[in-house]
C-alpha cells in the first residue's frame, strides 16, 4: 500500500471533522492548528501499522485522528510553556489569540482525542484506552521533566533521555501499538511495535533538537535557536557540557548563567560553540543509532518483508526530514 494514499484519506477526514461552533474563540483555535498540517506522523505510523498486518487498513483511520489531535493539543500547550512564537510556519495559538485561549481550546481537544478513539472496534476498545491513558499521563511526566531541566544546572545523558521517551517516544510507540491492537496483532507483536517506536521516537526528538539549532528558519517552521534561548537541556547542550573545557567551557556557562540577554547573540554564540566540539555530528550518530535500534524491532516481527516496506520508507524519511 502507498503511504500517499494514506496520507490524503486522514486529511480529507480530518478537513471533514466538526470541532464544534460556540463560543467561536473555543473552537477557531482548533480549526487553525489541524488546518496548519504537520508531518501527520503519528497517525500514519497508526495506519502503516494496521497496514502491517491487514488490507482493511480503513477502520485505523479514525482512531489514527485520536492520536493526531492529542498530539496538537500538546503542542498548543507546549507553545505556551516554551514561549513559542511559531508553529508550522505560522503564529502560534497563544500568539495570535492569547495563553487562556490556548490552555482551554487544548483541553477541549483532548476531549475530542478520546470521542475518536470511540471509533476502536468494542472488543479493541479497553486495551486501547488503557494504553492511551498511560501514554498521555507519561506525556505530562516528560513535559514537567523537560520544564524542570530547563532550571537545572545539569541534566545527565540518561536523565535526559528518559525525560524525551516520556514527552515524545511513548507516544509515536503508542501509535504504531494502537495500530497493532485495531488489526487484532497478538500481544509479542504490539510490544515489538510497541519498542519500534519508542527507538524510532527517540531518534526523532533528537533530530527535532539538533533542527532547532541548525534547521533551515525558511523551513523548519519553527523559531530556530528557541531551545538555546530557553536552557533547555536538549542532548546538544549535554553534550557540549561535557566535552567543553577552559574558555569554551567559561563561555557557555556565561550565556547559560544570563537572566537578561539580547536572543540572537546568545543563540549565535552558543551555535559557534556546538561548532567547534562538533556536536552536529555526535547528534547525527546518535539519531541514526537509535532508528537502527527501531528497525531490528520491526524486523523480528513475524511478517512479511514486503509488508514492511512502506513502513521502512516513511520511517527512513524522518532521518534526513528538514521539517
Ligand atoms: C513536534 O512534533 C513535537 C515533537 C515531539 C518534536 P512534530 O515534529 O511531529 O510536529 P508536526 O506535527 O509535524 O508539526
Ligand atoms: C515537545 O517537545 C514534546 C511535546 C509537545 C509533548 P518540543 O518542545 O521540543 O517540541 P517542539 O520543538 O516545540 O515542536
Ligand atoms: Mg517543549
Ligand atoms: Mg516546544
Ligand atoms: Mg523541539
Amino acid at each position: 500500500m502507498n503511504t500517499s494514499i494514506f496520507l490524503k484519506t486522514l486529511n480529507e477526514e480530518i478537513s471533514q471533522q466538526n470541532y464544534g461552533e460556540n463560543p467561536v474563540e473555543l473552537y477557531e483555535p482548533i480549526r487553525y492548528i489541524m488546518s496548519l498540517g504537520g508531518k501527520r506522523l503519528r497517525p500514519l505510523m497508526t495506519i502503516l501499522s494496521t497496514a502491517l498486518f491487514t488490507d482493511d487498513w480503513q477502520k485505523a483511520v479514525k482512531p489514527a485522528i485520536a492520536v493526531e489531535i492529542f498530539h496538537n493539543f500538546t503542542l498548543m500547550h507546549d507553545d505556551i510553556m516554551d514561549k513559542a512564537p511559531l508553529r508550522r510556519g505560522k503564529p502560534t495559538v497563544h500568539e495570535k489569540w492569547n495563553e487562556n485561549i490556548a490552555i482551554l481550546s487544548g483541553d477541549v481537544m483532548l476531549v475530542q482525542a478520546y470521542e475518536l478513539l470511540l471509533f476502536v472496534e468494542d472488543a479493541k476498545f479497553k486495551k486501547a484506552l488503557k494504553r492511551f491513558n498511560r501514554t498521555a499521563a507519561e506525556v505530562c511526566e516528560g513535559q514537567q521533566l523537560d520544564m524542570n531541566f530547563e532550571k537545572r544546572e545539569s541534566v545527565s545523558e540518561e536523565e535526559y533521555l528518559e525525560m524525551i521517551k516520556l514527552k515524545t517516544s511513548v507516544l509515536v510507540g503508542f501509535a504504531m501499538e494502537l495500530g497493532g491492537i485495531i488489526a487484532g496483532a497478538d500481544d509479542n507483536s504490539c510490544e515489538l511495535l510497541y519498542q519500534f517506536g519508542i527507538n524510532i521516537g527517540l531518534g526523532f526528538q533528537l533530530k527535532d533538537d539538533l533542527l532547532d539549532v541548525y534547521g533551515d528558519p525558511d523551513k523548519f517552521g519553527k523559531q530556530v535557536g528557541g531551545d538555546i534561548i530557553a536552557n533547555k537541556k536538549t542532548f546538544l547542550l549535554i553534550e557540549a557540557l561535557e566535552k567543553a573545557s577552559g574558555e569554551t567551557r567559561e563561555t557557555l556557562n556565561y550565556w547559560l548563567s544570563l537572566e537578561t540577554f539580547e536572543a540572537s547573540l546568545k543563540v549565535k554564540a552558543v551555535t559557534e560553540i556546538y561548532d567547534q566540539l562538533g556536536i552536529k555530528k555526535i547528534t547525527e550518530d546518535k539519531i541514526n543509532a537509535y532508528f537502527n535500534i527501531g528497525f531490528e524491532s520491526l524486523k523480528s516481527l513475524d511478517i512479511e518483508e514486503s509488508r514492511k516496506a512502506a513502513l521502512i520508507e516513511f520511517t527512513e524519511m524522518l532521518i534526513d526530514r528538514e521539517v
